[in-house]
Order: structure tokens, then C-alpha cells, then sequence
């Protein structure tokens, strides 16, 4: 029997259980951690749980369609894979391998500005939508030209992050002593060496990728950025709204706003010249004790009265957490660590599973909800907690 067979594989759970076997503490917990007490990243979830279905039983429907046009885009399924930094320490050439599993699942990809892989290589992986998120890491002129390739190479939006001013504290990482681990001093790893060698194959893999990557897509006088720049090189270029005038000057394709969390920020970027925003707290990565995105979607859906479509990411791992997400006004989702968790655990193939993990879930869900395709989904199937404004 495969090691990723529906038998062995039955939920996104047991993806982060492979990857956890896989990978070294460092990594697993790079991926899997969120900010401070963790308080959003288990909120995220949590308020999946929260929110109850109305099914509408004894009804027959025909198999459900599952597509959805986003940005004119046309995806055969209601989920992108989102921007996840640093994906290449999870598997060799991982950035390329999930743009690819993307593309052959008729989905988008969203490639991180951190990437180790160069977006030309991630753009030709891939026969589906590649967008661009872009960090202003290096400046202005550093990330003119990180778009200015994303332009040429066929990325079809730009993703522009406004909830990185500075990286979260993730204490998961200080404990795992990351900054070490990716620094130049071999003796101040020393400390981390051990839960590295605790994991020989994924070092090989590593090895035989070329080692601790760069970031390619983000070019500096002296070359490709370092992972110790990274941190100071996030702080110092803080993305603001006018940015966005100069970035509509480089980009005549659609631009999107991630990391919206209020209507006042969804109306900024509606003002900004946005055409989507993501309802996003990074993963819980960011600001901690934040509010779960689920629970802020619907006023941001009421604040951009569909002007703009509206896409939101955040502790999905189910295909009912998809059809909820669409319930309230969700134009389509983006799943990181589901995703993610495919990678460490078995590269393509776990990226594959997890998808297929989700498809087959939403269509389930669809069935028994007696609702026969996502464009048909509306609050009506879903009951929300008394507490929730
Ligand atoms: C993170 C940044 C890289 O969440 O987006 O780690």
C-alpha cells in the first residue's frame, strides 16, 4: 500500500503528522507556527468549527460543479495555493513542484517574493494561473525588478501583503534557534545541529538541492538575498497605500490586497485600485490575537459591496471550511499549510493528496448540503454562533 494512500492518508492531519516525521523541528515548526500565544492561529480554526451547515436534504443533484472565475480566471476548483516563504526547505525545488500540482488540478499558485526558487522556473512548472505576491524586501528598485520579471515571465496578479511592517514574533523559531541555523556562523548552530541530523533524509534532500537556498527573485547590489537579511530587509520596507500608485505604474494586470482585516482596510484598497482582497491574518503568523478570518469576512464582503471580489485564507483544512468561506461571500479561498504540509511530507505527491483530500471533501459536502454548484452557495446554508457581530 502507498505510503499516501487514501487508507493511509485520509485527512490533511495526517499530512502534518508525515511532514512532522519528515522534517526537522526547525522546519516543520517554521510551517506549522504562528505568532506569540497562537492565539489566531488556533482561532482560524476554531471558528470553521464554530459555524454550523443548513443542509437542505432529500433533494436529487446532479455531480456538483466546483469551478469559479477569479479575476477572470477561470479555476476548476474554488482554492488557490498560497504564498508560503521558504517553501524549498520542505522539499527540493518545492515552489516549482506545488505551481506544478496547481496547474494540473486546473488551480492557481501564488508565488512568495521569498521563494528559493527563481519565478521563471515556478511559471514554466505550471499549465494553470501563477500570481506574483510581492514584499518590498531591498526597496523600490529591488522589487520594480522582481515584478518587472514576474511581468515577462507570464504571472497573471500581483499579490501585495500589507501585514508584514515587521515579521511576527514566532517563538517556535527563537526556541529552534532558526536565525542560527540560517546564519553564517557554523558555530552558533552548533546548538540546532542535533534535531537536524535527527532527520538524515530530509538532509540529503537538502543536500542534493543545492543546500540552504537564496532568494532569487529578490536581487541586491551584492546578489541574491540571505535568509539573515531577510527579517531587517521586511522591517525596512513596510508596504503602504501609496505604494500602491507606483505599483499600478509597473503592473496593468490585476492587483490584490492580502492581509485585509477590517472595512476600513477594504475600503482602502478598493480606494488604492485593487480588484481583489484576500482576508487574511497570515496564517496567525503576524499579529497575534487578531480576530479569525471567517468571523471578519462578512464585514468585509459588506464593505466593498462587491466591487471588489473579496478572497480570504486562514485554518482551512476541509472542504466544509471551503463551502462556509463561500457561504459568506468568499469569491474562492487560498490554503497555505494544507498544502504545505503535502510538501514535507512527500513533495508532489503529498501536494497532490492534499488536493485531492479537499476536492473530494467539497464535493461531499456540496452533496449532502443539496446545493449543486459553489456559485449557488449563499449565507442561508450556514448558521452563525449568537456571538458573532
Ligand atoms: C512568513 C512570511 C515569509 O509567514 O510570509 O514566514
Amino acid at each position: 500500500m502507498s505510503s499516501l494512500s487514501p487508507a493511509r492518508v485520509v485527512n490533511i492531519d495526517d499530512l502534518r503528522q508525515m511532514a512532522r516525521r519528515r522534517l526537522p523541528r526547525v522546519v516543520f515548526d517554521y510551517v506549522d507556527g504562528g505568532a506569540d500565544a497562537e492565539v489566531t492561529l488556533r482561532g482560524n480554526a476554531a471558528a470553521f468549527e464554530a459555524v454550523m451547515l443548513r443542509p437542505r436534504s432529500a433533494v436529487r443533484i446532479p455531480p456538483a460543479r466546483t469551478g469559479v472565475s477569479v479575476l477572470g480566471q477561470d479555476l476548476a476548483l474554488p482554492f488557490l495555493l498560497a504564498p508560503i516563504g521558504s517553501s524549498r526547505l520542505l522539499w527540493p525545488l518545492a515552489e516549482a513542484v506545488a505551481a506544478r500540482c496547481a496547474g494540473e488540478a486546473g488551480t492557481g499558485y501564488i508565488l512568495s517574493t521569498l521563494s528559493g526558487t527563481p519565478l521563471e522556473t515556478v511559471r514554466t512548472a505550471s499549465r494553470g494561473p501563477c500570481w506574483y505576491q510581492v514584499y518590498l524586501c531591498g526597496g523600490r528598485d529591488v522589487a520594480t525588478a522582481g515584478i518587472a520579471r514576474a511581468k515577462a515571465a507570464g504571472f497573471s496578479a500581483l499579490v501585495v501583503t500589507i501585514d508584514t511592517a515587521v515579521a511576527g514574533q514566532r517563538e517556535r523559531d527563537t526556541r529552534n534557534h532558526i536565525k542560527a541555523l540560517v546564519g553564517s556562523s557554523l558555530v552558533a548552530k552548533l546548538p540546532a545541529l542535533p534535531q537536524i541530523l535527527a532527520r538524515p533524509r530530509w538532509l540529503l534532500d537538502l543536500i542534493r538541492d543545492g543546500g540552504l537556498m537564496r532568494f532569487p527573485n529578490v536581487v541586491l547590489p551584492d546578489g541574491p538575498l540571505g535568509y539573515s537579511d531577510v527579517g531587517p530587509l521586511l522591517a525596512q520596507s513596510v508596504v503602504c497605500w501609496d505604494d500602491l500608485r507606483w505599483i499600478r505604474e509597473l503592473w496593468e494586470g490585476p492587483i490584490v490586497i492580502k492581509g485585509v482585516h477590517t472595512d476600513d482596510d477594504a475600503r482602502r484598497a478598493v480606494d488604492a485600485g485593487a480588484q481583489a482582497v484576500i482576508v487574511s491574518n497570515h496564517g496567525g503568523r503576524q499579529l497575534d490575537t487578531v480576530a479569525p478570518t471567517l468571523r471578519v469576512l462578512p464585514e468585509v464582503v459588506a464593505a466593498v459591496g462587491g466591487q471588489v471580489e473579496v478572497l480570504v485564507d486562514g485554518g482551512i483544512r476541509r472542504g466544509g471550511d471551503i463551502v462556509k468561506a463561500l457561504c459568506l461571500g468568499a469569491r474562492a479561498v487560498l490554503v497555505g499549510r494544507a498544502y504545505a504540509y503535502g510538501l514535507g511530507a512527500a513533495g508532489g505527491a503529498g501536494v497532490a493528496r492534499a488536493i485531492e483530500i479537499l476536492r473530494d471533501d467539497l464535493v461531499r459536502t456540496l452533496t449532502l448540503l443539496g446545493c449543486p454548484s459553489v456559485d449557488d452557495l449563499n449565507p442561508s446554508f450556514v448558521t452563525l454562533p449568537r456571538d458573532w457581530r
